[in-house]
């Protein structure tokens, strides 16, 4: 196992060039198998999720060519219809390898993606959507075992505009008989970007980024090569960073209106923010002002995937902040790690109340999931003294080169095996 050694107490301050959106690059990456020609995306980050899902191509048959920021994907050697559940339980969002499995064989088998750190995940919406798609689904010991004669385009209405959902439907729909209509669809811009993705492959998709997302089936997706957009969740979390350490950065790489609801809180805090194109520049200094309430919503609300950073910038903020976690049930797991930092949280159901204290000190506290992990490191590189953060395997599955940029933008961070 692995820790970070943490000195806190220096600002930040450069750039930092934001790696290609992780929950992006999945679907892409799942996308890759609804054609045999080869597939090449660039820019795709080195970390775990995405190495998980090359492997869970190449269980399929696929050839994969890997270079430091590109992917190769050969899908013409493809046979497997069967994701297999070692890989499902390192990665759960493979759920949406079902949709673009089944337009390849037309049946598909993944073993039940169980729930995770931050909450039970359910899968109902997905199975709904390709039900109404003709799709027999049987759940027997432990799997969901899908097949479909012909996939027919559907009216589908999401109760809930989950994300892997709507995704999982596109990729059922490019080559249905018919059109597909998906409703109360989630608005994500990871959507927009599957979107152009698979319309670049030669799909008919439209209405990304809207609630109301429309398919039409066509006969046949060809290769592409593709640039996915970049990591906004990476770019809220170097930001939120900065405004508590103070200093200023500029991240290259993520459009403004992809964190907007992020960088509306952040001015509240008191933090100073310009945007141009793809850069954003933030500068922090002296106490931020707390803000009385932050709940997450889906996009573009303020997103679930920041809410554990932006809940260490409010430990140490001037005032009580109220945190509402809507979208999942147990991610305030970083709360008693915080706590023995010095933080005042008290937790209560999907609600964390935050009264900010002067600083905060160092301590060894653990990760617990990918993003609860991102906010202890913010945590402690603004804390006072030397902070170690241990289980950086949960870090490791969303932050390319964590450590690398932070030190560069003059943070006191090392990697050390314990
Ligand atoms: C995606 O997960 C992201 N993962 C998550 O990022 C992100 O937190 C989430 O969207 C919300 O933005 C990827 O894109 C790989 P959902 P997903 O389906 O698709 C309920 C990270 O840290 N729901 O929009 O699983 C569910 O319980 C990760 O990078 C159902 O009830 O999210 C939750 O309450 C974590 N039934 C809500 O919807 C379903 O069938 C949001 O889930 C599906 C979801």
């Amino acid at each position: 196992m692995e820790k970070y050694i943490i000195q806190g107490g220096n600002g930040l301050y450069g750039r930092v060039d934001i790696q290609s959106a992780k929950n992006s690059v999945l679907p892409l990456l799942a996308a890759s198998v609804l054609t045999d020609e080869q597939v090449k995306i660039r820019g795709v980050p080195a970390i775990a999720d995405v190495e998980n899902m090359l492997r869970i191509l190449t269980e399929l048959g696929c050839k994969i060519r890997r270079s430091k920021s590109c992917a190769v994907i050969d899908g013409a050697n493809a046979v497997s219809h069967e994701i297999p559940a070692r890989l499902t339980k390192e990665l759960r969002s493979s759920v949406f390898m079902l949709g673009s499995v089944l337009t390849r064989f037309h049946r598909a088998k993944i073993s039940y993606p169980g729930g995770c750190d931050i909450g039970l995940r359910p899968i109902d919406l997905h199975l709904f959507g390709l039900k109404r798609m003709g799709v027999k689904i049987v759940e027997e010991n432990g799997y969901v075992i899908c097949s479909a004669e012909k996939l027919k385009g559907a009216d589908v209405l999401l109760d809930f505009p989950s994300v892997g959902a709507t995704e999982n439907i596109m990729l059922a729909a490019v080559k249905a008989e018919g059109v597909t209509v998906v409703r109360n669809a989630a608005k994500e811009p990871e959507i927009i970007d599957l979107q152009n993705f698979l319309n670049a492959m030669g799909a008919k998709v439209r209405g990304a980024g809207s609630s109301t997302v429309v398919i039409e089936g066509v006969k046949r997706l060809h290769g592409v090569e593709y640039e996915p957009m970049g990591d906004r969740i990476e770019a809220g979390t170097f930001l939120i960073g900065a405004a508590i350490c103070g200093g200023e950065i500029e991240t290259k790489g993520v459009y403004a209106e992809n964190i907007a609801a992020l960088l509306h809180k952040l001015r509240e805090n008191g933090c100073k923010i310009y945007t141009k194109n793809d850069k954003i520049v933030l500068q922090s200094r002296g106490r931020l002002k707390s803000v009385d309430l932050v709940e997450t919503t889906p996009f573009p609300g303020f997103p679930t995937d920041l809410q554990a950073q932006y809940a260490s910038l409010c430990a140490t903020a001037q005032g009580t902040s109220i945190v509402v976690e809507n979208l999942f049930e147990t991610r305030f797991r970083y709360a008693a790690e915080l706590k023995r930092m010095g933080a005042d949280i008290t937790v209560r159901g999907r609600a964390a109340v935050i009264r900010g204290v002067e600083r905060l000190h160092g301590a060894l506290v653990t990760a617990n999931d990918l993003r609860g992990g991102a906010a202890l490191v913010l945590a402690a590189l603004g804390a006072e003294g030397q902070s170690s953060v241990v289980d950086l395997s949960h870090i490791d599955r969303g932050y390319a080169d964590f450590e690398y940029k932070l030190k560069k933008l003059g943070a006191k961070i090392k990697r050390v095996r314990v």
